[in-house]
């Protein structure tokens, strides 16, 4: 079993390594549920290209080492597999009141209702964000980000399945309703929505992709992280697996903002533009203009901080208090585990003032996992700006701070501009689309939107990738479209 557990059994007609052949009613679930995943694909999934042969990695290993093998797929006949990372032996609860006792490997039943809520909340994410990215294959900008929109397609769907094996395993009845509700919820849908904000929002173009995969992705890191911790050992597993493929879509965002800022800053110093804020000029050479640029990063930036919930939480404190959710780097912090006497400070609204807070650590822990998305943001914001700063530009993107724009938490009822000036609502009202993408900006970014499938070929307002996808040289046909 330990052996195997690396390898992943490609003979069940659904590809797992949790040994489904030995387990009859999961298997038997898992594939009654996979008819209406198909539809769901189908309905949902990426809009045409269905019979492309599109480069994709598949999992065939939970080896950290070599996980995945490259070859052309057809999307439908993408093997989407349960794979969890290998069971640690011994494995204890790392935090909250079962601190140091042995990892469950059952539900424990004080824990059924608040465990199944976290996954299911999880497992919406996943096909949400297919959803929300259907239509983008139609305006790929190269052959290499079409396929790159669909291996993060595909590997949601596969987090989705994850996510129902879970439900279908361990939570009976109730687990198989819930994935069911997961193939019926639809984002953006008006009587049936997916279930957090930012998954109902629409992502109508290349630039809102990858401020999505770089920011909302990475709420979705930080959310697997701090499941990984669980004292819930198959959750704990699964994420950890969730996380090694979830990397890819960061770095698709991240790399992609980063061609965007390059091709920009190209584009002005040919054509000697010396003030980047001159939107006018800059669109005129057909790329998107770095205050642009800054507003649609402020928009994402701040609907992945609402993921994150309220500040101060009862429910974040109770999840870890049973050892269900823990912290991010949990088994790397030095402290008791158990957050009894600590305090976390706060930002709050306290008599109209944006203030710090000491708060019992315990309910601030989604504040703390917030904070610690906000570090991790600030990475590719260095890079974008050395972009900036070595075309010999003074402009300099930056994160808003969190009181702006936000529909969740302490803030929510309030506005402030993206240095966290409080302002009233006439002001917003007149000066939001300083900070936010107006609908001429998103006719604008539209307008270049047009889908170039020449091998080897990119639209005008994004640079070529440095490296290609495993190596592959710059004229790799990534979909083969006539097929
Ligand atoms: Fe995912
Ligand atoms: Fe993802």
């Amino acid at each position: 079993m330990n052996v195997n557990i690396m390898n992943v059994d490609y003979s069940t007609k659904i590809p797992n390594n949790v040994n489904l052949s030995a387990d009859r009613q999961v298997l038997k679930a898992l594939e009654g549920w996979h008819p209406g995943y198909m539809n769901w694909w189908s309905d949902m999934g990426p809009e045409g290209f269905q019979q492309s042969l599109v480069y994709l990695r598949t999992a065939y290993s939970v080896d950290p080492r070599g996980w995945a093998k490259f070859d052309y797929v057809r999307m439908p006949d993408y093997r989407w597999g349960i794979l969890l990372a290998p069971q640690e032996e011994n494995r204890v609860i790392p935090f909250g009141e079962h601190y140091g006792e042995p990892a469950w490997q059952e539900v424990p039943g004080e824990y059924r209702a608040m465990l199944r809520r976290l996954i299911v909340i999880q497992g919406d994410t996943e096909p949400a964000s297919v959803e929300q990215q259907r239509h983008l294959g139609k305006t790929a900008p190269s052959l290499y980000d079409l396929r790159n929109l669909f291996q993060v397609n595909v590997e949601e769907g596969r987090h989705l399945w994850a996510m129902v094996y879970l439900l279908q395993k361990y939570f009976g009845r109730d687990g198989r309703e819930e994935a069911d509700e997961l193939l019926r919820r639809r984002s953006g849908d008006a009587d049936s929505p997916r279930m957090l904000g930012a998954f109902n929002e629409a992502t109508p173009d290349w630039l809102s992709f990858f401020m999505f995969t770089y920011f909302t992705d990475r709420d979705g890191k930080m959310q697997l992280h701090s499941l990984a911790q669980s004292g819930f050992d198959p959750l704990s597993r699964t994420c950890r697996f969730m996380l090694t493929e979830e990397a890819h879509h960061m770095f698709v965002g991240e790399t992609g903002i980063t061609r965007v800022v390059q091709r920009t800053c190209e584009a002005m110093k040919a054509a000697g533009i010396t003030d980047p804020t001159d939107v006018a000029k800059v669109r005129a050479l057909g790329v998107i203009d770095l205050p642009t640029i800054q507003k649609k990063l402020n928009l994402h930036y701040s609907l992945s901080l609402d993921l994150f919930g309220s500040e101060v939480s009862t429910n974040a404190a109770n999840a870890f208090n049973a050892g269900i959710k823990g912290r991010y780097h949990e088994t790397q912090i030095k402290d008791d585990h158990r957050l009894r006497n600590d305090t976390y400070p706060v930002l709050k609204l306290v008599d109209g003032k944006i203030t710090r807070v000491d708060e019992p650590a315990l309910t601030a822990l989604n504040m703390r996992l917030r904070d610690d998305y906000t570090q991790d943001c600030v990475k590719g914001l260095l890079r974008w700006n050395k972009v900036i700063s070595t075309a010999g530009y003074a402009y300099k993107l930056t994160l808003p701070h969190v009181a702006f724009h936000r529909a969740i938490g302490e803030f929510k009822d309030i506005h402030a501009t993206p240095d966290g000036v409080l302002i009233d609502s006439a002001t917003w009202n007149k000066r939001r689309h300083e900070w936010v993408p107006s609908t001429e900006d998103g006719d604008f970014i539209a307008s270049l939107m047009k889908p170039v499938t020449g091998i080897g070929e990119f639209a005008p307002w994004i640079s070529p990738p440095k490296v290609g996808i495993n190596n592959k040289p710059g004229d790799f046909e990534y979909v083969k479209i006539e097929t």
